[in-house]
């Protein structure tokens, strides 16, 4: 481990808590099969080890967006891969590493109804604890976060540590990557 990390969430308390999410997702859909689309690229894990424990999943796809530099958002969405499944008239649940300003799961969501969608929720694994954020926004929340910048378990900085089992926290302008 770098020096500038260090673990917040241990690999063990992350695979109990998507264990219960997967299951308080299935009792909200009471049965119901959906339509699951994950935003990449962060979500890949996450969605991963939730769909393989889930009763609810009738399809599976990706839309994978961008609006990250470094440790900093840039405010603006860039869609670098649309999602490819029918939405039309479909139940869709959205799946997202983190919930932070709220723009990715703002633009998700109505993306999401552009293309037709019966309705829409979302789960998230992480929710940054700031505010004005509409907690409306994600349905399904695993933790709630110190607003630091985190990596690991999907998560990058700049594309590194995405394949790390932990969720550490990323002090910030210490790295000499
Ligand atoms: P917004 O601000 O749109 O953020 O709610 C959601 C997206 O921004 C990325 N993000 C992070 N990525 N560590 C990361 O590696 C973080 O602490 C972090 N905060 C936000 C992420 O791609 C997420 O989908």
């Amino acid at each position: 481990m770098r020096q500038n990390m260090s673990v917040l969430i241990h690999r063990d308390r992350i695979a109990n808590r998507v264990r219960e999410l997967a299951m308080e997702i299935g009792s909200a859909y009471n049965g119901q099969a959906v339509v699951v689309i994950g935003i990449l690229g962060g979500a890949f894990v996450f969605m991963a080890d939730l769909v393989r424990q889930a009763d609810f999943v009738s399809q599976v796809d990706f839309l994978w967006l961008e609006s990250y530099e470094g440790q900093k958002s840039t405010g603006k969405i860039k869609v670098r891969q649309e999602a490819n499944v029918d939405m039309q008239g479909k139940d869709i649940l959205i799946l997202d590493d983190i919930l932070d300003t709220g723009l990715t799961l703002g633009f998700t969501r109505e993306y999401v109804l552009n293309q037709g969608a019966k309705s829409v929720r979302a789960a998230v694994l992480l929710k940054k604890d700031r505010e004005n954020v509409d907690p409306a926004l994600a349905e399904n929340v695993g933790f709630t976060i110190p607003d630091k910048f985190v990596i690991g378990y999907g998560l990058d900085y700049n594309g590194k540590y995405r394949h790390l089992p932990d969720i550490c926290v990323m002090e910030p302008e210490k790295e000499n990557l």
